[in-house]
């Protein structure tokens, strides 16, 4: 089956792209008990998925307020974080921003699904450290993120979606190295099947008590072979692929897949 989000079909760049959605929308569902999957992550990967600074309490509850207001009522669980309790209610990774010492910082974060990056190497950070690693990112990008959150109303909810394309199944995948030390295993001719389109779903919304915000990710994974079924998902994918920017396509390291994705498209055209 083909993905849900289809985000390439809008942009093979970086871009911004965030758009209001219905509050009823803010968590999508789907996964009918996260906890289990993100309670053995935490038992096992730490300080990888979870971390906070200590001050962001208030601020955690919150959120937490604000999932029970979405999901309902949980098993209340005072001997967990508020933030990581929330987590537990929701597919979603969650991550609490605050604004302090004038800059909109990552304080605490609770992330079983991370793309390449750990919970504990960035927590604290602003939105310029964050996205220090992202070419271009401060030059184009940052001041118009920092006024959406400083705009950003209670009651709005935004959502944007990224994507790239991985040799992995997983969620949870903190590190880069060993799943790209693995590429020279696949053959051409399963490249549709172990190649992933990986999509982020990232949403934000203010926390109107406490003045802060809420920015949830929630990962989909799907075989590059579930387009071939639609010959117009194909080609619009395929259309992203090349016309993806330098920038892009480095940040991401298309050029890993490069040999894998040509033959995929070849031979999904020609089936
Ligand atoms: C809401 C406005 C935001 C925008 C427009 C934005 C945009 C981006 C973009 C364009 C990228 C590059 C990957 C991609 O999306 O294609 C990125 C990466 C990233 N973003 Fe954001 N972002 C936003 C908020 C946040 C927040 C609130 C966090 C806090 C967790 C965050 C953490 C990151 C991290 C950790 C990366 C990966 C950086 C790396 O490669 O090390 N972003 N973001």
């Amino acid at each position: 089956m083909s993905p849900v989000h289809r985000p390439w079909e809008d942009a093979a760049d970086f871009s911004i792209g965030l758009r209001p959605i219905a509050p009823e929308a803010w968590l999508e569902g789907g996964e009918a008990d996260p906890a289990p999957r993100k309670d053995a992550l935490l038992a096992s990967a730490g300080d990888l998925v979870w971390a906070e600074v200590v001050a962001s309490r208030e601020g955690q509850s919150e959120v937490l307020e604000l999932v029970e207001a979405a999901l309902g009522p949980g098993e209340p669980r005072r001997d967990l974080p508020p933030l990581l309790a929330a987590a537990r209610r929701t597919p979603d990774d969650l991550c609490l921003m605050e604004k302090t010492q004038g800059a909109w910082r990552l304080t605490a974060l609770s992330l079983s699904a991370g793309t390449f990056f750990t919970a504990s190497e960035v927590v604290g950070k602003s939105l310029a450290e964050l996205h220090g690693p992202v070419n271009g990112f401060s030059e184009r990008l940052l001041t118009r993120v920092q006024r959406i959150f400083e705009g950003l109303r209670p009651d709005l909810v935004l959502e944007r979606r990224n994507w790239t394309v991985v040799n992995s199944t997983e969620l949870h995948t903190p590190d880069p190295a060993p799943i790209r030390a693995r590429i020279g295993e696949i053959d051409l001719r399963d490249a549709g099947q172990a190649l992933q389109i990986r999509v982020e779903r990232q949403t934000l919304r203010r926390l109107p008590r406490t003045g802060g915000a809420v920015f949830t990710i929630r990962v989909h994974l799907a075989p590059l072979a579930s387009l071939a079924d639609r010959p117009e998902r194909l080609a619009a994918f395929a259309r992203a692929w090349r016309s993806a920017t330098p920038e892009f396509r480095t940040y991401k390291r298309f050029d890993l897949y490069d040999g894998l994705v040509d033959a995929f498209l070849a031979s999904a055209s020609c089936g």
